[in-house]
């Protein structure tokens, strides 16, 4: 959930590891060229996720939904040497800015960008990965699970993006996200193969852990 009270967010800010510049650099031209700014994940979620990862010491990352290549770059810092961070996003107005931001950055041999659908890219990738971040189409959370769930190594993780839906998952709503994202919440409730818990900061994240097969 969003925090409300703005000093709380303020000293938060303050008291976590500090937004590196290029990263600060990234949300201003994310600001100034693109629609929806608000989809990038941000200061206290970017260093959420690099920390996630380095306790994972993940070698190998999938991301749905690059966008502007915010929460790709946090997750990246992580990786050692050998490491790589596959990420995915269907729109292709972005692939030129996309890799220059990663070559520019010193990411162009750890991160991969592939152009276009994730349900039909993440069939084609090889080997398993220690953590995928899911922040696609909300709609289809549970395709991207279920074509996930191979790909990840037992004791791997998942987190998924963006599970309380502004508060909109405790509605009888007939919008396809909150549909998508209720009916995700649903299944990863009864999965038996996984343990689960919901992260209430910012607009949810639920983390996936893979027990069996
Ligand atoms: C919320 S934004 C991602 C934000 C980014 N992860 C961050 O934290 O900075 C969601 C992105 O997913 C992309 N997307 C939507 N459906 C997709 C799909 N089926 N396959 C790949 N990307 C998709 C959208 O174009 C959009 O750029």
């Amino acid at each position: 959930m969003d925090l409300k009270d703005d000093n709380l967010e303020k000293y938060i800010l303050a008291h976590i590891d500090s937004e590196p510049d290029y990263l600060k650099k990234l949300v201003r031209d994310t600001n100034l060229h693109t629609l929806k700014p608000r989809m990038l994940s941000g200061h206290l979620q970017g260093r959420m996720l690099k920390m996630f990862c380095s306790m994972m010491s993940a070698k190998r990352i999938l991301e749905i939904g690059t966008f502007t290549g915010y929460s790709a770059l946090c997750m990246a810092e992580s990786l050692p040497e050998d490491g790589e961070l596959h990420t995915i996003e269907i729109n292709d107005e972005l692939e030129d800015f996309l890799l220059q931001l990663f070559d520019t950055n010193g990411y162009s041999s750890k991160i991969h960008l592939h152009i276009g659908d994730a349900s039909q890219i993440i069939p084609t990738l090889d080997g398993l990965f220690d953590v995928v971040f899911m922040d696609g189409n909300k709609r289809h959370y549970m395709d991207y699970y279920q074509a996930v769930f191979p790909k990840l190594r037992l004791g791997g993780l998942i987190i998924a993006d963006n599970t309380l839906w502004d508060g909109h998952v405790l509605e009888d709503s007939k919008d396809a996200q909150t549909i998508g994202i209720q009916k995700f919440n649903d299944l990863i409730m009864t999965d038996d193969r996984v343990e689960r818990v919901i992260v209430p900061v910012r607009d949810g994240m639920t983390l996936i852990k893979k027990k069996n097969n």
